[in-house]
């Protein structure tokens, strides 16, 4: 198992912010995460990472049962990337150089950089479609090839899991469209790592996410395969609301029934 999460809850400030979550990844499988705001994704992922301590229940990420694990050790092996890492990085910066800063999970420190670091950091960068950005200042690039360069810094340390939390944040239409791309290329690449993608939007869902699970109030209200997850059914329910599904090629829609609005 990648990560088993057995029954685990959650409790901060009188308040269960996770509640008796069960969550299975095999290898070999990538997930989408869906939730509304305060659901309880990011808290989800902050006990993956071991930065909360379940309450109630058991955490185990790549066979390490936590409480066992020096976590500075196996957080290694997970990447994150979030656009608040993007506010942490120097602006005058050379793209090449922050993807290789990656590799330690560091911030500014560019030295003992190998002919290795850098055919590395060509390769992703080339993967995630940006290697047009090679060398150019980070403050001159859009949010979107900003996205794309914090997702090759992240596979830079070779992460065995690797977390999107809403990567399409902010970026408009086209611009998400090409992200996702970058994302369809990487989930389908052979030594890919485990993904795991956060987001509001199911059209964000691309079928390389193979389960989906969908979370509500810290609690999973469904997990499983994305085309038994992503039905009408399912997301009325979820969502405690009529909802209509609709495919479009490889997409997911959801639309509100119009006597809602
Ligand atoms: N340390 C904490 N102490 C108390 N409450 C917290 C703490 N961290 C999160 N919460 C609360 O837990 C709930 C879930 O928060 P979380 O950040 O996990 O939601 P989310 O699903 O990631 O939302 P979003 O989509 O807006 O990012 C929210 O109501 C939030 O205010
Ligand atoms: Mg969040």
């Amino acid at each position: 198992m990648v990560i088993q999460i057995e029954h685990a809850t959650f409790r901060q400030g009188g308040r269960n912010l996770l509640n008796d979550v069960s969550w299975r990844i095999s290898p070999g499988e990538h997930w989408a995460l869906l939730g509304l705001n305060g659901s309880g994704k990011t808290t989800l992922l902050n006990l993956i990472n071991g930065y909360y301590w379940p309450t109630e229940g058991s955490i185990e990420v790549l066979g390490h049962q936590f409480g066992d694990v020096d976590l500075r050790e196996l957080r290694k092996e997970i990447g994150w990337v979030s656009t608040s890492l993007q506010e942490k990085l120097y602006p005058s910066d050379r793209t090449q150089y922050v993807v290789i800063s990656g590799k330690h999970a560091t911030i500014g420190l560019y030295d003992d950089i190998t002919e290795e670091d850098l055919s590395l950091a060509r390769s992703l960068m080339d993967t995630l479609g940006c290697s047009h950005l090679w060398d150019r200042e980070l403050r001159s690039c859009s949010q979107g090839e900003k996205q794309k360069l914090l997702i090759a810094r992240a596979l830079m340390a070779k992460p065995r899991i690797l977390i999107l939390d809403e990567p399409c944040n902010g970026l408009d239409l086209f611009s998400r469209d090409k992200l996702l791309a970058s994302i369809k290329t990487l989930a389908d690449s052979p030594e890919a790592p485990t993904l795991i993608y956060v987001t509001h939007h199911t059209e964000e869902i691309l079928p390389a996410f193979s389960h989906v699970l969908l979370i509500r109030d810290g609690t999973v209200i469904r997990s499983g395969k994305n085309e038994d997850v992503l039905t009408t059914e399912v997301l009325s329910e979820f969502y405690e609301a009529p909802v209509t599904v609709e495919k479009h090629g490889e997409r997911v829609y959801v639309r509100t029934t119009d006597s809602m609005v």
